[in-house]
């Protein structure tokens, strides 16, 4: 069976931790199975809880937006979560419930191979962390930042809701799916690390 497929089956019946007690279905990632770039975002919300889709909401509806801004069509990247099952009214997950989530992601990065991964958010770049065994710190600063990590880019970027609650960030937000699209414009045309160094001072680790 294919290794996604599988994988969301595991995921659809996970009861890792008690937020399957209240889950209606929990959500697999979804998208381009070989993407050159995975979109990592926090947990379901309420619309997500009910299709099974992720960033389907007022927040899917803005990610959409900048995807287009930086020529990457839903239909090219692959977009998934932290954690799978939608935590209580307005809560963010809580560590212990990203830890148990954060295999799942794990498998989903191996599996689809991404060059570039943009995580979404506190709880995303702490799933990318565990992962990766390191600390991005927080998104505040740490969306500033390109890293260059075990072959491949950790571009972090606010997530969606943050600018929905705080539209002053809007510009940020545009400007990053901005350099997102050149970013990837010069992987494609093959430019040099010393280059893509130089030009986005990338952070190697
Ligand atoms: N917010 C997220 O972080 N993920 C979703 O799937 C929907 C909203």
């Amino acid at each position: 069976m294919d290794g996604l497929i599988s994988l969301c089956n595991e995921i659809k019946g996970c009861k890792k931790c008690d937020l399957h007690l209240s889950r209606k279905t929990a959500v697999c990632g979804i998208g381009d199975r070989t993407a050159e770039v995975m979109i990592v975002g926090e947990a379901p919300g309420s619309n997500e809880d009910q299709t099974g889709v992720p960033f389907v909401g007022r927040s899917g509806k803005l990610l959409d937006k900048m995807l287009i801004e930086a020529n990457l069509p839903r239909s090219r990247v692959y977009i998934t979560n932290a954690v799978r099952c939608r935590p209580k009214i307005g809560r963010t997950p809580k560590i212990t419930e990203i830890r148990k989530c954060t295999p799942f992601l794990s498998k989903e990065i191996e599996t689809v191979g991404p060059v570039l991964i943009i995580p979404m958010g506190n709880s995303a770049l702490k799933s990318i962390g565990i992962i990766l065994k390191m600390n991005f710190g927080r998104i505040s600063e740490a969306w500033k930042s390109i890293y260059h990590v075990n072959g491949m880019f950790i571009l972090p970027q606010f997530h969606p809701a943050a600018i929905l609650r705080n539209p002053k960030l809007f510009h940020i937000m545009k400007d990053r799916f901005e350099l997102i699209r050149s970013f990837r414009d010069d992987i494609k045309n093959g430019k040099s690390m010393d280059y893509l160094g130089e030009k986005y001072g990338i952070i190697k680790i």
